[in-house]
């Protein structure tokens, strides 16, 4: 077994999303050790050149590097602690790709203090096919010297890091962030859906319509940050007052047209509280306070 070699890793987990990420390495010219639970997800990388371990203790003293990807926190915690395989972590870098949320990698990286490991916690944040790609944006938060030596790594699964620095628990938590964004907007996307059908607008216009925004949009989202960040709330771009009045007219269509109230009626009390706080003057970012 060669743990010299600096093109030497170790990937744990063979879903859709490992499998892809031992390809990917195999295809960067890396020496790619792999263990599954179940060997048989194995059978096509290991014909393209990857070694199959007979248990995950043994893979992961095939290589400095070890990437883990499996379904959830459980089971990455299933397979690794167990005395045989924390022994064989000592002085590696694991990768943890597996989805999960801040505590867990906070807990995560106390427990590979523990055995001599270094531990760098990452979110993914691409489907399998679109791995590999210049612009395959990861996450990555945890010990920067873990980091360094992850990054070759990293690299081969997309160009597009962000490094969140030291705090383990940044990348899950951006993560974190970054769903609640995408499911906020599509919730009201989804209702927008719905306005469209009650007043008998074609949706596949709506969709194109929306698509055209988000560009725009997305600089409006990054100047909101920018104001919650800088914590000068006062009138740059969007006044809340218009919000506010958007919002009502979005609830009364809703009741007047009969379609389903969830939407609005998640939406709009916070509006209404951002009003009786006193926020209809300053910058529509200020919704944050009513969120504290
Ligand atoms: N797929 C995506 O689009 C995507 C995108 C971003 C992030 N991710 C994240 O990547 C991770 C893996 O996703 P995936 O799509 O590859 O999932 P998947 O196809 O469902 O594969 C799950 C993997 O976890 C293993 N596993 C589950 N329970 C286990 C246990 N108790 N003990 C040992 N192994 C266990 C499975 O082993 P068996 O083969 O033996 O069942 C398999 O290797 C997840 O955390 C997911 O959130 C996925």
């Amino acid at each position: 077994m060669n743990t010299n070699n600096s093109k030497s890793a170790t990937v744990i987990g063979l879903g859709m999303m490992g499998v892809t990420l031992a390809r990917l390495l195999l295809q960067g010219g890396y020496k790619v050790t792999v263990w599954n639970r179940t060997p048989e997800k194995a059978a096509e990388l290991v014909k393209d050149g990857a070694i199959l371990a007979p248990d995950a203790a043994t893979a992961i003293g095939a290589s400095p590097v070890v990437v883990i990807c499996v379904y959830d926190y459980a089971a990455a915690n299933e397979i690794l602690r167990n005395t045989v395989t924390e022994a064989a972590l000592k002085d590696r870098v694991i990768i943890q790709l597996t989805t999960g949320h801040p505590q867990e990698a906070r807990d995560a990286e106390q427990w590979a203090n523990t055995i001599g490991a270094r531990y760098i916690d990452g979110g993914i944040q691409a489907a399998p096919s679109q791995m590999g790609r210049p612009d395959t944006p990861i996450l990555v938060s945890g010990n920067e010297t873990a980091y360094a030596q992850a990054e070759p790594v990293l690299r081969i699964f997309g160009g597009n890091i962000s490094y969140l620095g030291e705090q383990v628990a940044a990348a899950s938590a951006m993560d974190l962030a970054t769903l609640s964004s995408i499911y906020g907007t599509m919730l009201g996307f989804f209702h927008g859906v719905r306005i469209m059908e009650s007043e008998h607008v074609p949706v596949d216009t709506f969709g194109n319509i929306v698509g055209g925004i988000m560009p725009t949009f997305g600089d409006f989202i990054r100047h909101e940050a920018n104001v919650i960040n800088a914590g000068d709330y006062s009138i740059t771009e969007s006044p809340m007052r218009i919000s506010v009045e958007a919002v009502e007219r979005i609830s009364q269509h809703a009741y007047s047209a009969g379609i389903n109230t969830a939407f609005p009626d998640y939406a709009n009390p916070l509006f209404k509280k951002a009003k009786a706080a006193g926020l209809m003057e300053q910058e529509l970012a200020a919704l944050v306070k009513v969120l504290r």
